[in-house]
Formats: structure tokens, sequence, C-alpha cells
């Protein structure tokens, strides 16, 4: 049994020398500013959560990542970890209550409980007329607007390490993540990635919360970002184009996981991504296993760019 099962993800913490900057590509990204302060800069998508995304005053580096616990007894159990931190209260917009872990790797892991939320942001988007049913618009005519993506909520997370089976299994025992589909290189034992999602028994989440990637560097390949649908991907998609970002991959349609996404990287190079449309599985899913080269090419969309796996921020 792992420690305790994480309830989902809170946010992901980076650090940029530029609050401006990074708040001007998160905002065309399509998060919206929950508050800044001096020293950090706290980013919200439509949903309720209070951030989904942290930036701090600094030299370009990559922190770490929160998760939320479902309950206040389950802080108490990490908190007697060796190594933990003990229950702090959270001296940042939206407190709450914190412990601080640190993955086998170095990232800081906090897991939280109780930081206040927000009134959900109402986001309308058309129904669509395809498929069986061709009358969820019925009388309406379809009028998108451009602009940026509209940014649900803070959605997986990825790390490549050196130590690929002790992160993994760091994660699995101390926070409860179950494999949905793991990826083999040359002999079916010798794994280059593991995607994992999040145990909630029989309520369906994400395909993947979390994969890992091993790799000959350690650190964050990349934070992603639920849009609100494909279109949105594609609304996005133009904007961020339009504005003269730096384009990584996409737009494609991933094939594990089933996602349609597409990756931007942010002024100082870490890449951050908008999907929408993933497999959802209950606890019950038994992991696949897929040979790498096949399990890399999507059903459409760009192939990926050679330097894709192969990169970690630090
Ligand atoms: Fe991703």
């Amino acid at each position: 049994m792992p420690v305790i099962k994480a309830f989902d993800l809170a946010f992901g913490r980076i650090s940029a020398p530029d609050l401006d900057r990074m708040e001007a590509f998160l905002t065309d990204f399509g998060m919206i500013r929950a508050e800044r302060t001096k020293r950090a800069l706290y980013m919200r998508g439509s949903d309720a959560a209070h951030h989904i995304h942290v930036t701090e005053t600094g030299e370009p580096r990559f922190i770490g990542v929160a998760l939320a616990a479902g309950s206040f007894e389950d802080l108490e159990k990490l908190a007697r970890l060796e190594g933990a931190s003990k229950i702090e209260d959270i001296d940042e917009p939206g407190g709450g209550k914190r412990v601080r872990l640190c993955d086998p790797d170095g990232h800081r892991v906090e897991v939280v409980h109780g930081i206040e939320t927000l009134e959900p942001i109402p986001v309308t988007r058309p129904a669509v007329n395809c498929g069986n049913d061709k009358t969820r618009r019925k009388g309406a005519l379809f009028r998108v607007l451009r602009g940026p993506s509209q940014v649900k909520r803070f959605g997986h997370f990825v790390l490549m390490s050196r130590n690929f089976e002790r992160v993994v299994a760091w994660y699995r025992e101390t926070l409860g993540f179950l494999p949905s589909d793991e990826v083999y290189s040359g002999e079916k034992n010798h794994l280059v990635g593991s995607f994992n999602r999040l145990d909630r028994g029989g309520e369906f989440v994400d395909h993947h919360a979390f994969f890992c990637i091993r790799g000959e560097k350690e650190g964050l390949n990349h934070l992603s970002f639920e849009a609100r649908d494909i279109d949105d991907i594609m609304i996005g998609h133009e904007h961020m184009a339009a504005k003269g970002y730096r384009h990584v991959w996409g737009i494609g349609r991933h094939l594990l996981g089933s996602q349609v996404f597409d990756y931007w990287a942010d002024p100082w190079g870490r890449v951050f991504e908008h999907w929408a449309d993933t497999d959802v599985l209950d606890a019950s899913a038994r992991p696949q296993l897929n040979e790498a080269g096949a399990a890399l090419d999507g059903p459409w969309g760009e192939p990926i760019p050679a330097s894709f796996m192969g990169h970690a921020t630090p």
C-alpha cells in the first residue's frame, strides 16, 4: 500500500528572472492571473483551483510540483516520512497547509490541503454537431472567437531521470500513482517511459498525471494543461504563433493516452503543453506494455521532433 493516494495535481512551481515576461507568456497560453506578489506569480485556469502554476523570481529553474491530498490525515501520514517537513501553513495566496517532500532526484514535491478555491470562470463552448446526434446545437450558429486557449486545469507533469526505476517507484509508493502504459526499447524489460495515473478507486481519471522518461538528464520535460476542447487547441495554436512564441511539437494526437496536443516553449525554454480529450481509466485498468517506436507515433499530426524525448530543463 502507498503512503497516501494523492487526490489530484495542484500546481507546478518554476522560477524565472522576469515575472512580467512570464505572465505575458502564461496569459497568451490561456491562464489568468490569480495573484501576484513581489516575489511570485500565481496563475489559475477556469476551474476552481486557486492557482495551477507558480513562478518565483529567480534564475530559470524547475522547482517542483504540488499535489492535493484528499484529507488532512494524509498530510499527517506524509509528515512522518523520513526527510519530510512537518505540516506547515502555506505562506502564499490561497493559504492552506502542506508537507514538503523531496523526490529521489531532488525535486520538491509539495502535498497540499485546504487551499482556498475560487469561483470557476464560466466558459461556454458550442456543442459539436457530429456523430450520431446532429442536434446538439439546435438552431444555434457556431461562432468561435479568436484568442488564447481557455486553460481549465493542470493535467500532468513529465520528468526525465537517470534514476528512472527509483523515481517511478517513489511516486507510486509515496503518492499512490498507478501505471497506465509503459514503454520499452529493445528488451521488453528495458523500460524507457512510464505513464502513471492517480488512484481514485472506481472513479475515472486522466490516463496520466505523471509521465517519467528514462534519459541522460534530470529535470522537467514539460508541464501540461487541459484546454477546453479540440477547437480550443487550434485557436490557442494560432494565438501563440501570432505572438511569436517558439513552437515545440504539434498539433497531433497521442497514441498513448490519446490526447490532442500542442507544445510551446516559454521564454526560457521550459515546455508547456495544451491538450484535450484524454482516455480516462479507473483503478482496475491493467498497465499495457508498448514498444517505443510505434508507441510515439500518433494516428495523425506532426511527428515527434528528435529532440523532444531528450529535453529536460533543470
Ligand atoms: Fe504531455
